[in-house]
This record gives C-alpha cells, structure tokens and sequence, in this order.
C-alpha cells in the first residue's frame, strides 16, 4: 500500500492504475476510521479494482467555535487500518498541500445545502464542496463511496459532480450502526459511558417518526415534533433539529408524500450527532 501526500502525485498513481484498465474506487475520509469507513471501502473493493481512500480533516468545512482542533486524529493508526482493509492508495496530505494559500475559490450547492446541517452549520457544505471538487479534480474518473450517515452530504456532492462534470459516480451507502442503533461516527469517541447510553435517542427519535407515518401520520411537522419529543425526553441530549422531508431534494412539503427522510441533529453533552432514515409514506 502507498501513502501519497501530493495531489501530484496522487493524480499521477491513479492515472497509471487507469492506463492499465483499472476502475479506480475512491473513499473520502476524515480519518479515525470506524468500521462504517471500513464499509465504504468493503463496497469500493467489491466494485472496483483500485481503492484510494483520503484521509484529511478540512479545516474548511469547520467554522468558527466548532470542533476542529478536537476533532480525533489517528494517522498511523488510519494506515494501519487501510492496509488491513486492502486499500490501495492512502492519500493523506498536510493542510498547506490542499490549501497553499487563502482560499478565493469555492464550490457552493445552493438549494440542497441550505437548509438542515446548512442553516446550523454556516460555510460547512461549502467547505465540504470544494475539498471534494478538489479531490475529484486529482482523482479523476473514478467511482466515489460516501455513507448516507451524511445524507444531505451525499445530495450535495452528488449534485456537484453532475453540475461540474466531474466524471464521477457518486455511490451512497447504508449507514452501519451498534446494536442499539447509534449511527458510528467518529466523533462518538468523544461521548462519556453516561452519554454514550444516552446517544440511541436519534435512531429512537427517528423509528418513532417513522412508526408515525406507518400509523397513517403525513403531516411533516407533526412527524417531526414525535421525534422532537423522544429527543426532549432525554436529559442529555438537547435538539438541534429533528426534520421529516422529501427524499430526493430535502425539501419540506407539509404533506409528506413518496419517499420520505427523517433527520436529526442533537447535542448530546458537548458532542454534536447526526442521523437519519429513510421510510416512504405511500
Ligand atoms: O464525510 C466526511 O468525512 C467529509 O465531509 C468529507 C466528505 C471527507 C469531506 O471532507
């Protein structure tokens, strides 16, 4: 396995696994990868013949007062868990690498990203976008694995590439969860043992909504104040927002109709979490 730190260089690896006939697979990461990482990667290897994942925590899509200087690092431990996985190309550049200087140029999806994690995250799908313009740029023609744990993420990106051209097939994946339903995510290695029995609230949250809409619920701010009240129910948790919209463009329609994603975003403690499902209100 090869650990690049150039975008040059890795352009040229990836050039030369497709001269050779390869598909290339490509996993973009923030590192402290989990076994949903591990997933995406298990999917681009089965689909793929060449895996890259990247390993970078964009300073870009973090803005002020939230939690990049404490957001977990692991890089040795990342490339130990990549050989292991049979990935094939680490990318794993320093911060100056992606961003030699201030950054005038940025990508932004509007319509998809403003809302949800966008109206309480200002700049971040921004910032999400232009890391990932950047790295499809280097990549090139490839098939990109993103977990559906960032659903709105995955719409965003997706759009991107079809809006830019980028020749990229933008695949989404399940979301892997613990036994009693807590979405992984890297951040989880911040809950306390207290806050981690509290964390399941979101997927409680979530199955409630959809119970809800299996009842017959199709008002989306009903479906949406069920979830708020299993989340209100939980001491440690505090609610950021709990959503009930059109699957396909994130959009809120008051009657829910065709297939339908519930979201929510809660703090538990000082971590911030997010979830979601999908569920159809025929
Ligand atoms: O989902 C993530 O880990 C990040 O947002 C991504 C897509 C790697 C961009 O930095």
């Amino acid at each position: 396995m090869q650990v690049i730190e150039t975008l040059e260089e890795l352009a040229r690896a990836l050039d030369k696994e497709r001269a050779s006939g390869r598909q290339v697979g490509l996993v973009p990461t923030m590192g402290a990868l989990h076994a949903g990482h591990l997933a995406l990667v298990e999917r681009a290897r089965a689909e793929c013949d060449v895996v890259v994942v990247t390993v970078f925590v964009n300073p870009l899509q973090f803005g002020p007062g939230e939690d990049l200087a404490t957001y977990p690092r692991d890089e040795a431990g990342d490339i130990e868990a990549a050989r292991r996985a049979g990935v094939d190309h680490v990318f794993l550049p320093p911060v100056e690498e992606m961003y030699p200087g201030p950054v005038l140029t940025s990508v932004r999806v509007s319509g998809l990203a403003d809302g949800l994690e966008g109206a309480s995250r200002a700049g971040h799908f921004e910032g999400v976008a232009t890391v990932v313009a950047k790295l499809f740029a280097a990549v090139g023609r490839c098939r990109a694995y993103f977990g559906e744990k960032d659903y709105q993420q995955l719409l965003v990106v997706r759009r991107l590439a079809a809006d830019l051209s980028f020749p990229v097939e933008v695949v989404g994946c399940e979301t892997v969860r613990e036994g009693d339903g807590l979405a992984l995510s890297s951040r989880n290695a911040r809950l306390t043992p207290e806050e981690r029995a509290a964390a399941p609230v979101l997927y409680r949250a979530m199955q409630a909504g959809r119970s809800a809409i299996g009842a017959g619920e199709r008002r989306s701010r009903r479906v949406a104040a069920v979830m708020a009240e299993v989340v209100g129910a939980e001491p440690l948790a505090r609610l950021d927002y709990a959503a009930a919209v059109d699957a396909s463009d994130l959009t809120g329609p008051a009657v829910l109709a065709g297939d339908v994603r519930l979201l929510v975003a809660a703090r538990i403690g000082s971590t911030r979490l997010i979830d979601n499902i999908g569920t159809t209100a025929p």
